[in-house]
C-alpha cells in the first residue's frame, strides 16, 4: 500500500501543474522536492507563494547548465532523497529536465513514477522537451494525460494502454481555481500599460539562442509592434539576445520582467492577443478565449488549435497573423474534454485507486 508521495518539481510550469494534485492528495503523506532547475525569486518562490504550495521539503539547488550537467545534478541530489526518504511514489510533470532525471532514478530504485501531462507529442526530435517526454513515459507506472490523442501516442510506443489515464489538464484547474484574482485593470495599471495590447513571450532555444534568429524575431516582434503596442516579459534565458538585438528599442515595446502568476494571467486575459513559443501558454489562452500566435513549426498540443484559440506561426506570418487576429471580432473557441477545474481530483483518484489507499 503507497503511504508516501514525493512530488519532484523543477521550474515555474511544473509548479502550476502541481498545486491542484497536491492539494486534492492532502490526506497522504506528501513531500516536495524542488530540484532548483528554477532558482529566481520570480520564477519559482512567487509561484509557491501565490498557488499555495507547501514550502519545499527540500531544495537541491542544481541551478543551471548544460543538459548533461543540469541533468546529472538532478539525478545525484534526488538519488540521495530517494534513498532517504523510500517514497512509494513519485510525481514527475511535464517534460523538463527534472522531470527525465526524476522518472529514471526512480525507475532504477525501482520506485513506481507517475507522470502528469504524459503522452503529448511534437514529433520534433531537436526539442529537448520531446526527448524528456518519450523517456519519461516509457519508465512511468502510471501515465496521467491531459488530450485524448496521447493515448493514442503512448499506445504506439508500446506503452500499455491500462496504464494511461484521461485525467485532464491540472494547469487549467489552477487557471480556473484563481478566475476571481486576474484583475487586468489592476496588471495595467501596475505596470503602464495601455488599454489595447499583444503580450508577447519568447524563450525556446530555437527562438533565442542564436544572436542571428533572435535578431529576426525582434525585427517581427516590431512590426506587431507597428499595429499595437507589445508587452513582453522577458525570460532570462532570451533576455540577453533579445535586447542586443534591440528588442526595446521601439516605442511600443514595453520590457517587463518575468511576472508572478496571477498578474502573467490578469495581463493574459486583457491581451488582444498572445504571441508565445510555451506550451503552456497554449492552453491557458484556450481556456480564456484570447487568440494565440504560436511562433513554432509545430506542437505536442493540437488541441489548443482545434478546440482553441491557438495557431502555429512562422517569423514571416506573424504579422499579418497578428493583423487579422486583432481584426477578427471574437475567435470561436470550446473547451477541451475534461478541462474543468476537476484534474487534481481525477490524478488523486487514480493515483487512490491504483495504490489502493482509497
Ligand atoms: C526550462 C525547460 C522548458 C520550459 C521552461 C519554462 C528544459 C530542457 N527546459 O527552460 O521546457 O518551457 O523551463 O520556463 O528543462 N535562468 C535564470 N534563472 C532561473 C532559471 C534559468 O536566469 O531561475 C536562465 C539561465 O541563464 C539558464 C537559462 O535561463 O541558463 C535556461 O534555464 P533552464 O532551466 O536550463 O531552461 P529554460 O530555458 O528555463
Amino acid at each position: 500500500m503507497i503511504t508516501s508521495i514525493a512530488h519532484v518539481l523543477g521550474t515555474r510550469p511544473n509548479l502550476v501543474k502541481a498545486a491542484p494534485v497536491v492539494a486534492a492528495l492532502g490526506d497522504l503523506d506528501q513531500s516536495v522536492l524542488h530540484t532548483g532547475q528554477h532558482y529566481d525569486e520570480r520564477l519559482s518562490k512567487v509561484f509557491f507563494d501565490e498557488l499555495g504550495l507547501p514550502e519545499p521539503d527540500v531544495n537541491l539547488g542544481v541551478g543551471s547548465g548544460g543538459h548533461a550537467e543540469q541533468t546529472a545534478a538532478v539525478m545525484v541530489g534526488l538519488e540521495r532523497e530517494f534513498v532517504r526518504r523510500a517514497p512509494d511514489l513519485v510525481v514527475v510533470y511535464g517534460d523538463v529536465n527534472s522531470t527525465i532525471a526524476a522518472a529514471l532514478v526512480a525507475a532504477k530504485l525501482r520506485i513506481p513514477v507517475a507522470h502528469v501531462e504524459a503522452g503529448l507529442r511534437s514529433f520534433d526530435m531537436t526539442m529537448p522537451e520531446e526527448v524528456n517526454r518519450r523517456l519519461t513515459d516509457q519508465l512511468s507506472d502510471l501515465c496521467l494525460v491531459t488530450s485524448p490523442e496521447a493515448i493514442g501516442h503512448l499506445a504506439a510506443e508500446g506503452i500499455p494502454v491500462g496504464r494511461a489515464h484521461l485525467v485532464g489538464n491540472p494547469m487549467i484547474d489552477t487557471l480556473l481555481a484563481n478566475l476571481g484574482k486576474f484583475d487586468t485593470g489592476r496588471v495595467r495599471s501596475r505596470y503602464g500599460l495601455p488599454d489595447r495590447y499583444v503580450l508577447a513571450t519568447m524563450h525556446r532555444p530555437a527562438n533565442v539562442d542564436a544572436p542571428g534568429t533572435a535578431a529576426a524575431l525582434v525585427e517581427h516582434l516590431h512590426g506587431v509592434a507597428d499595429l499595437v503596442d507589445v508587452v513582453i516579459p522577458v525570460h532570462p534565458r532570451g533576455r540577453a539576445n533579445l535586447i542586443a538585438a534591440g528588442l526595446d528599442q521601439h516605442p511600443r515595446v514595453h520590457v517587463l520582467e518575468p511576472l508572478g502568476y496571477i498578474d502573467f494571467i490578469a495581463a493574459v486575459r486583457g491581451a488582444a492577443a498572445v504571441v508565445t513559443d510555451s506550451g503552456g501558454l497554449q492552453e491557458e489562452t484556450t481556456i480564456l478565449g484570447v487568440p494565440c500566435l504560436t511562433v513554432r513549426p509545430n506542437t505536442e498540443r493540437p488541441i489548443t488549435i482545434t478546440h482553441g484559440t491557438n495557431r502555429l506561426v512562422t517569423f514571416e506570418e506573424l504579422v499579418p497573423a497578428a493583423r487579422k487576429a486583432l481584426g477578427a471580432p471574437e475567435t470561436p473557441h470550446r473547451t477541451p474534454p475534461l478541462w474543468d477545474g476537476h484534474a487534481g481530483e481525477r490524478i488523486a483518484d487514480v493515483i487512490r485507486s491504483w495504490t489502493g489507499v482509497a
